[in-house]
C-alpha cells in the first residue's frame, strides 16, 4: 500500500484507494471516480439530503457496529479510512431484489421524479436498522434532512410505516469482521504535493502536530468546513482530523458534570445533555438534521463560534466551560469568557478544544431553550434563546438568559438577568426584563429576520418561558402529525 492509500469497505467489499486530493468529497469519489451515480448531488452543502449515505463503524462503547447517516457531499474521502460506507447500490432484499425499504417506497408510491429517492431510502434504511418500531415523530425526525419537491411526504411516511412488514438478511457480525480487517493501527498521514492530511489516534500526537502546524485547519465533522471547500472553493493546505483521536471521542459522566470530548458528535452529546436537561430536547431535535448531527461535533459548533450557533446559548446558561489544550498544557475557560468578538475567540495559536464540561442538572432548576427559525427542521436560527431559573418561593434566586442571533457573538442578556434576579417571578418583572432586553442588544437585519423582529421575538420568547414555567402553555412548541 502506498503512503497515500486509504482502506475502507464499500457495500461489503474492501476498497483501497490512493488519495489524490484530501478534500475530495465522498460524493465526488462515488459519482465521478467510481461512476456510482445512485447517490445524487442536489445542493452540495448538507441541506437537501439527496447525497445521504450510511456509515458503519465499530461501536466504541459496545464493540458491535454503529450505523449513521451522513451527507456525502460535504464529507472528505480520507475520513472514511477504517469505516464502511453503504450506498443505495448496496441495498438488496433476501432474494437479491429490492430491499424492504425500497419495496415499501414502490408500494406506497413514494417516488415521482426520483431525484430525492436514494437519499430518502438511505435515511429510511438507517431507521429500519436502528429502530424497530418508530413513532410518527421519530419517523419525521429521521427524515428531517431529506427534501422532496414533487412527491410530497405523506407516501414516504407511509413507506416508513410499512417497510417493517418484510425482513432483510443483515448480519452484523459479517460487517464487524470486515471492519476489523480494515482498521488502521497507527496514524494516517497523507501528503499530496503541498497538501497534507493527518489523522492521529492519540491526543498527545494530535496536540504535538497542531502545536507544530498552528496554521493547519482542524477538521472535525466537516459540516462547516465542507462548505468552505464546496461553496467557497477554498484550498486547505494542512488538515488535522479529530475523528480518530480516542480521547477526543470520549464522553463520560463525572459526579458534578458531563465531560464531552472535543470530537464527540452533536447527536451523542445531545443525548447526554438532554438526559440531564429534558427541556433542551426540542432544541437538539431541531439542530440541523440527523446526518449533520451525526457528523458534526459539539466541539466544532463551539469553536466555530457562529453568532447563530445553537448549542452555545444553552451551554452558557448551564455554566459550561471548555478545557483547551496546547501541546501538553491544558487550561479551563468558562464559555461566557470564550468569545471576544465576531469570529474572535480565546484560542491561542496551536490550541484546541479538548473537552467541554457541562454541569449536571440540579433539582429545582428549570432549563429551557427556544429556537426561532423559518422552518421547523433543518434551518439556521434567526434567534435562539436559553434560560435557567431557580426560584425561592416566588422570588428569583438565580436567572440566566443567553441569546444567539442578537449580537456579534452568542452572549448573556446581562441587563435582563439583572432585572429578574432577586425580583418576584411575576408578569411585572417580565415586562421590566423585556424592556431591559432592548438595552442589552442592538441586533442587525439580515435575510433571516429584521432587527425589529429579532428583538420582539426574543421578548416574546422570554414571555413564553414565563408562561411555560407557570404551566400555562405547552412546552412542546410544535406537535407532529396532527
Ligand atoms: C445543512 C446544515 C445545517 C446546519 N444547521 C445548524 C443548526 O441548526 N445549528 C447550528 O448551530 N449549526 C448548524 N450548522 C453548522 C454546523 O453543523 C455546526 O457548526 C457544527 O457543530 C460544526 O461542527 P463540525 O464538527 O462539523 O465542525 P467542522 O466543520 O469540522 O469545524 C468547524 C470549525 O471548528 C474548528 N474546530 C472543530 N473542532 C475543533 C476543536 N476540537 N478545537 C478547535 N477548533 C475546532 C474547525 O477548525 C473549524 O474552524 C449547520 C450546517 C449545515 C451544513
Ligand atoms: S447534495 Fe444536498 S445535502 Fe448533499
Ligand atoms: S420524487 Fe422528485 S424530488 Fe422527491
Amino acid at each position: 500500500m502506498s503512503m497515500n492509500t486509504i482502506r475502507f469497505v464499500l457495500n461489503g467489499n474492501i476498497v483501497e484507494t490512493e488519495v489524490a486530493d484530501p478534500t475530495r468529497t465522498v460524493l465526488q469519489f462515488l459519482r465521478d471516480d467510481l461512476r456510482m451515480t445512485g447517490t445524487k448531488e442536489g445542493c452540495a452543502e448538507g441541506d437537501c439530503g439527496a447525497c445521504t449515505v450510511v456509515v458503519v463503524e465499530v461501536d466504541r462503547r459496545g464493540g458491535g457496529v454503529e450505523l449513521k447517516t451522513i451527507n456525502s457531499c460535504i464529507q472528505f474521502l480520507p475520513t472514511l479510512d477504517g469505516k464502511e460506507l453503504l450506498t443505495v447500490e448496496g441495498l438488496h432484499g433476501k432474494d437479491g431484489g429490492l430491499h424492504p425499504v425500497q419495496q415499501a417506497m414502490v408500494d406506497q408510491h413514494g417516488s415521482q421524479c426520483g431525484f430525492c429517492t436514494p437519499g430518502f431510502v438511505m435515511s429510511l434504511y438507517a431507521l429500519y436498522r436502528t429502530n424497530p418500531d418508530p413513532s410518527r415523530q421519530e419517523i419525521d425526525d429521521a427524515l428531517a434532512g431529506n427534501l422532496c419537491r414533487c412527491t410530497g411526504y405523506r407516501p414516504i411516511i407511509a413507506a416508513a410505516r410499512s417497510m417493517y412488514d418484510a425482513s432483510d438478511d443483515w448480519d452484523a457480525q459479517q460487517h464487524l469482521d470486515v471492519l476489523h480487517e480494515v482498521q488502521r493501527q497507527g496514524d494516517l498521514e497523507l501528503e499530496v504535493g503541498r497538501r497534507r492530511f493527518f489523522a492521529p489516534r492519540g491526543v498527545a500526537a494530535f496536540a504535538a502536530l497542531y502545536a507544530k502546524h498552528p496554521d493547519a485547519t482542524i477538521l472535525a465533522g466537516g459540516t462547516d468546513i465542507g462548505l468552505w471547500v464546496t461553496k467557497q472553493h477554498r484550498e486547505l493546505e494542512t488538515v488535522i482530523y479529530t475523528g480518530r483521536v480516542e480521547e477526543l471521542l470520549e464522553l463520560h459522566t463525572a459526579d458534578s458534570h458531563l465531560e464531552i470530548g472535543g470530537a464527540v458528535s452533536i447527536a451523542a452529546a445531545a443525548a447526554a445533555i438532554v438526559e440531564q436537561y429534558p427541556g433542551l430536547d426540542e432544541l437538539f431535535r431541531r439542530f440541523a438534521s440527523p446526518p449533520i448531527r451525526n457528523a458534526g461535533t459539539l466541539g466544532g459548533n463551539v469553536a466555530n463560534g457562529s453568532p447563530i450557533g445553537d448549542s452555545m446559548p444553552a451551554l452558557m446558561v448551564l455554566g459550561a466551560s471548555l478545557v483547551l489544550r496546547r501541546g501538553e498544557k491544558e487550561r479551563e475557560v468558562g464559555l461566557d469568557d470564550f468569545y471576544h468578538d465576531y469570529q474572535v475567540n480565546d484560542l491561542q495559536p496551536g490550541e484546541f478544544v479538548a473537552r467541554i464540561r457541562v454541569p449536571r442538572a440540579r433539582a429545582g432548576v428549570r432549563v429551557a431553550s427556544h429556537k426561532w427559525s423559518k422552518r421547523f427542521d433543518q434551518d439556521i436560527s434567526a434567534v435562539c434563546t436559553a434560560y435557567s431559573l431557580e426560584l425561592d418561593g416566588d422570588t428569583v434566586a438565580r436567572f440566566r438568559m443567553a441569546c444567539g442571533g442578537m449580537a456579534a457573538t452568542v452572549r448573556h442578556a446581562e441587563r435582563c438577568e439583572a432585572a429578574v434576579n432577586g425580583a418576584h417571578w411575576s408578569e411585572a418583572t417580565i415586562d421590566r426584563a423585556c424592556a431591559a432586553l432592548a438595552e442589552d442588544f442592538t441586533p442587525i437585519s439580515d435575510m433571516r429576520a429584521s432587527a425589529d423582529i429579532r428583538l420582539v421575538a426574543v421578548q416574546n420568547l422570554l414571555r413564553r418561558f414565563w408562561l411555560e414555567s407557570r404551566g400555562e402553555v405547552d412546552e412542546t412548541v410544535y406537535t407532529y402529525g396532527r
